[in-house]
């Protein structure tokens, strides 16, 4: 029998840049997911591309899987990275659409977003961005982005219909998603959906 935990979403999201703050500002230490630059290796991330993402970015990846090990991102591409965080994905995206492709990061955690505007100005790319914004309300017009990356995000994010309704609006038709995330495959208990910190991480 399914257990409906009512969450207080304005709680819930608090939480969630309490940790990533954390995250980016702490990142020596221990979360209860992984994180950094070797975590980034075991995910075989492109080692080339990774080696020229600076550590204020590639010391707070806090991804879970490689969006790009669905495919490599094409030339030109106008692409979306949601909840970018310090901007490890999105960095390594713009070296892949270089040099007439852009992309655009967002996240609603300003210290993550801090990280990541440092590292694109170490790497010295003016053909990526970082904006402050919730994932479920993008500042972007209907189908302005060829392709959607993100990494770690969507399952933190409470209303998945309204997210992904959200990500049809700004893809162009035809246009790709390419995601990494974490589902669960058995039924979590009660207690487990009254931990916050399952929620948050
Ligand atoms: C697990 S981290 C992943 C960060 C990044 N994708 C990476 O791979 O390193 C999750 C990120 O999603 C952001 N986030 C969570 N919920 C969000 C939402 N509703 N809107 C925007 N960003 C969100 C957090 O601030 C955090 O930076």
């Amino acid at each position: 029998m399914a257990v409906e935990v009512e969450i207080d979403v304005d709680v819930l999201k608090a939480e969630i840049r309490k940790t990533y703050a954390s995250v980016s500002e702490e990142p020596e230490k221990d979360f209860v997911f992984p994180t950094g630059r070797a975590w980034a290796l075991d995910l075989d991330y492109p080692a080339d591309l990774l080696s020229r993402v600076p550590d204020t970015a590639a010391a707070s990846f806090a991804g879970v899987a490689n969006p790009f090990s669905l495919g490599t991102l094409e030339l030109g591409e106008r692409v979306l990275d949601v909840g970018c965080g310090a901007g490890t994905d999105s960095l390594v995206a713009a070296q892949m659409i270089a040099p007439d492709g852009r992309v655009t990061g967002i996240d609603m955690t300003p210290q993550m977003l801090a990280n990541a505007r440092r590292a694109a100005a170490e790497m010295g790319l003016d053909n990526v961005e970082f904006i402050e914004s919730e994932a479920e309300q993008l500042p972007f017009p209907d189908e302005s982005f060829d392709v959607v990356i993100s990494n770690g995000v969507i399952d933190l994010i409470p209303d998945k219909d309204a997210e992904f309704s959200e990500l049809r609006r700004v893809l162009r038709p035809g246009g790709r998603i390419q995601l990494a995330d974490v589902t669960i495959q058995n039924p979590v208990s009660e207690e487990g959906r009254r931990d916050i910190d399952l929620w948050t991480g």
